[in-house]
């Protein structure tokens, strides 16, 4: 008889997940278990043409509404797991339930990070992570709102970007000295700080909140010792792991559900993939990445390790925000250490920051620069090394650095 497997989580790595199993052979049937009331969907329209509202709702699903009966998955929406019995291989349901598994995967991803101060619980503060989370702000999302955005990371600048562009009054409060610290290098933080500014967003970096005010709903909030007049409080401050279930069933977490390279957990019968993991990257270190690119390419390998034909997961991590006019894509993963060579002129707002590591190219932050994103991506694939002044040398195309 076919083994039957369940999966917990109904995002990006699950909808992969599918695909590539059937894809790949795996007959048995598949039970798809998710907390929120949709069927696997994109996120990262979300915070960008979702909240502008040029992105009708349908299109944000990975499938199609007959995909999942057609594949053999029954799926069990607005239901949570609450526990895993790894004795008897079965999972229990928020409704009481329990489900029997032969093989399990864990795609659970993140939930925000709350922020804690005085009034951080108060109507109008808003999170981003999903449909409805962005439903509940767009009702508010008007022309003339003051928005203050807390955290100058990818959500709050895709935001302040959207907010702008509709007519809000946007200030955003970043802890560090920099736009997306995390993400970029300098150069790259500090043409961003430029643009949102240009467009009219006041950005208060080294400025944490240290209380939102009001009396039943958002009125202000108190950063740096100043009060900022505000009607609206999105808060993207991060995210952490949904590794809570798998620690209660005794699999090892680090700050994320800790796989192999062919994202098995210790468990023979249970596999872990996307944002939930924490998996040694293709640069032999533990890392949890938080994107689509690990969702789909993870999953796959899981896929491939459910039908006993693992292979090593070691692909160039990839991501990409979309600001106003600007794509930002990046490709790897930089260090400080790392040097940096400037390709064409950021007055043009069209250029690209590689990182190389003993002479290779070890990242590229591509601004508007789409050969050097996808050139980067290869030459990172393949470690090759390149001189600093050919790859600065705008007169060479990028196709001849490959
Ligand atoms: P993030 O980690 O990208 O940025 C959080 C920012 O908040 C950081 O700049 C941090 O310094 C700042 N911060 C932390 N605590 C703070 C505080 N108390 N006050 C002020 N600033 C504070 O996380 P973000 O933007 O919340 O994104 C959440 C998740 O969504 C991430 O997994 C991210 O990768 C993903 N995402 C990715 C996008 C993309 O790749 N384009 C777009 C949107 C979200």
């Amino acid at each position: 008889m076919s083994e039957s497997l369940v999966i917990i989580g109904a995002g990006q790595a699950a909808a992969q997940a599918i695909q590539s199993l059937r894809a790949e052979g795996f007959a048995g049937p598949i039970t798809l278990i998710g907390d929120e009331a949709y069927a696997p969907y994109q996120r990262p329209p979300l915070s960008k043409a979702y909240l502008l509202g040029s992105f009708a709702r349908e299109r944000l699903f990975l499938k199609g509404d007959h995909y999942y009966s057609e594949a053999g998955c029954e799926l069990l929406l607005n239901t949570s797991a609450t526990a895993i019995d790894r004795a008897k291989k079965t999972v229990t349901l928020s409704d009481g339930r329990t489900l029997s598994y032969d093989k399990l995967l864990l795609a659970t991803g993140t939930k925000v990070r709350k922020l804690r101060c005085p009034g951080a619980e108060l109507p109008g503060v808003h999170y981003l992570r999903d449909i409805a989370d962005v439903d509940g702000l767009q009702a508010v999302f008007q022309a003339g709102k003051r928005i203050a955005i807390v955290g100058g990371g990818y959500i709050g600048l895709e935001v302040a970007a959207v907010g702008a562009k509709r007519g809000l009054d946007v200030t955003v409060f970043e802890a560090m000295d920099r736009l997306m610290a995390r993400a970029v290098s300098v150069p790259v933080s500090d043409f961003y700080a430029a643009e949102h500014e240009k467009f009219g967003v006041k950005l208060k970096l080294r400025t944490g909140v240290e209380a939102i005010e009001g009396s039943g709903k958002v009125e202000a909030v108190v950063a740096g010792g100043v009060r900022y007049p505000a009607n609206i409080v999105l808060v993207g401050i991060g995210v952490l792991p949904n590794d809570a279930l798998a620690r209660a069933a005794g699999l090892a977490c680090e700050d994320g559900i800790v796989v192999d390279q062919n994202a098995r957990t210790g468990d023979p019968a249970i596999f872990a993939a996307g944002d939930c993991t924490r998996h040694i990257g293709r640069e032999g270190t533990a890392i949890r990445l938080e994107c689509v690119q690990n969702a789909i390419d993870q999953a796959k390998h899981a896929a491939l390790a459910m039908v006993e034909r693992p292979k090593t997961y070691s692909e160039v991590p990839w991501f990409w925000s979309d600001q106003y006019d600007l794509k930002l894509q990046i490709a790897g993963l930089a260090r400080p250490s790392d040097h940096i060579v400037l390709r064409g002129d950021v007055a043009s707002r069209k250029f690209a920051v590689f990182h190389l590591r003993d002479g290779a190219v070890a990242a590229v932050e591509a601004v508007n620069a789409a050969p050097e994103y996808l050139v980067g991506k290869k030459l990172i694939a393949q470690g090759t090394k390149i001189a600093p002044e050919k790859l600065a040398d705008l007169s060479i195309p990028m196709k001849q650095m490959a």
